[in-house]
């Protein structure tokens, strides 16, 4: 092999070395983006456990996605209940859940199978367990911070001073 056909195969292993690198470090960075909305609960381990039960056993998860779990076999366009509490308090969700039409305090544009379900069959104590647990889960104050900041910036195109 000439000494300048060599040249020519490092400079090409360099280039493709250094695109399979930017790659490698884009889906990282996608990766990391991809973590959802920050946030915590307040509930003590017995309401979360309990609430969960109630959770799992009435299947909100075949529609809304909280934690990052859901059924992606469905695909409901229910909102997604992470950090929930940060929007909603626990009275609020209490008169949703026992609401016999839920879409009289929320109006729905869904289909009807779609659309949030009345839970006030449920016996009074559950719901307000689900409600104290919805109410308990926290949007991270630096995130909602963050989100306010683009939000202004992008709406005026003037820099954000809270
Ligand atoms: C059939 C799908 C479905 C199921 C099952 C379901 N939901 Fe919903 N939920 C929705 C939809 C869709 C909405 C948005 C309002 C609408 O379109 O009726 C909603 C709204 C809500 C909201 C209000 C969200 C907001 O923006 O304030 C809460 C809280 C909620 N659901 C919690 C629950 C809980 C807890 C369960 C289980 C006990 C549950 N949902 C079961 C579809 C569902």
């Amino acid at each position: 092999m000439k000494r300048g056909e060599k040249v020519v195969i490092a400079v090409i292993v360099v280039v493709v070395l250094g695109l399979m690198g930017r790659n490698l470090w884009r889906i990282e960075t996608d990766h990391e983006k991809d973590k959802g909305i920050p946030y915590y609960s307040t509930a003590s381990a017995t309401l979360a456990r309990e609430a969960s039960d109630i959770y799992r056993r009435e299947n909100c998860k075949g529609c809304h996605s909280l934690w990052t779990v859901r059924d992606m076999l469905e695909s409901v366009p229910a909102p997604i209940l992470d950090g929930i509490g940060s929007l909603r308090n626990e009275e609020w969700f209490y008169q949703y859940f026992s609401a016999p039409n839920p879409q009289e305090i929320l109006p729905s544009r869904l289909k009807q199978e779609y659309r949030m379900r009345s839970y006030a069959q449920l016996p009074e104590h559950e719901r307000r367990l689900l409600a104290s647990y919805m109410a308990s889960l926290k949007v991270q104050d630096w995130y909602l911070e963050e989100t306010r900041k683009a939000e202004y910036e992008k709406l005026t195109g003037k820099e954000y001073r809270p």
